[in-house]
């Protein structure tokens, strides 16, 4: 049978990459974590001092950095140019400047294609994660999941997360945020903007616990792979 794609959508602090990753798992699959390789771009910009508002700037030399992500349930970590980013990627400086990159024509043409070729490589299927894995990247997926929250639990969780890494809390009021911001700027581009799939199942997490929506994408995915 042909291998499995599970496409799971929503803003961030839905719970996407923590059920993604767990679905993964315990499914066997591969995981592919997209926003990470839009982050590991917008840092490459930034190392080298693109101006990241300028468009025309960014599209003339996105193809540049070699972009690896690691497709291990394990442990996903992504290099650029052979150097692991994957902590530096989730700081402030990435975090504020990611929804500007994002938005360029000419970065998501490329990086689709990366996200393609990894669903191409993955022996058994690939659980891939981001914004728009089920209206643009992968159109023909298996399942395609969109996870939504409300404002407050998704602003929660994600202050959780940061408090539990030891982030102070002004980075974390600041992060806060620009959650909000960096949403309405992924809704609402041009290119691939976040939305659900016409064929996309809803699931609202917003009052479910993590083991609740990891069991139920798992039986959504069992139901139909
Ligand atoms: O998922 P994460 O929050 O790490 O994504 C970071 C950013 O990357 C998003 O805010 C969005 O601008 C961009 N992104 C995207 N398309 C994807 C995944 C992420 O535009 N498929």
């Amino acid at each position: 049978s042909a291998p499995v794609v599970v496409a799971i959508d929503g803003p961030s602090g839905s719970g996407k990459s923590t059920v993604s990753r767990a679905v993964a798992a315990r499914l066997g699959l591969s995981f592919l974590d997209t926003g990470a390789m839009y982050r590991a771009m917008t840092w490459w910009m930034l190392a080298n001092e693109i101006d990241v508002e300028d468009a025309d700037a960014v599209a003339t030399v996105c193809t540049k950095p070699v972009i690896v992500s690691g497709t291990d349930a394990a442990g996903p970590t992504i290099t650029v140019d052979g150097q692991d980013v994957s902590g530096p990627i989730r700081g402030p400086q990435v975090t504020s400047r990611v929804s500007a990159v994002a938005a360029v024509p000419e970065v998501r043409t490329r990086l689709v294609e990366l996200q393609r070729a990894s669903a191409d490589a993955a022996e058994r299927g690939i659980v891939a994660e981001g914004r728009d894995m089920g209206t643009v990247v992968f159109p023909r997926a298996t399942v395609k999941i969109f996870l939504t929250a409300s404002q407050e639990a998704r602003a929660a969780r994600r202050a959780a997360e940061l408090r539990a890494k030891g982030v102070d809390e002004a980075t974390i009021a600041a992060m806060a945020a620009d959650l909000g911001r960096r949403d309405a700027a992924d809704s609402s581009r041009r290119t691939a903007p976040l939305a659900k799939a016409d064929d996309a199942v809803a699931v609202d997490t917003s009052d479910m616990t993590l083991e609740q929506v990891i069991d139920h994408v798992v039986d959504l995915v069992q139901a139909r792979a």
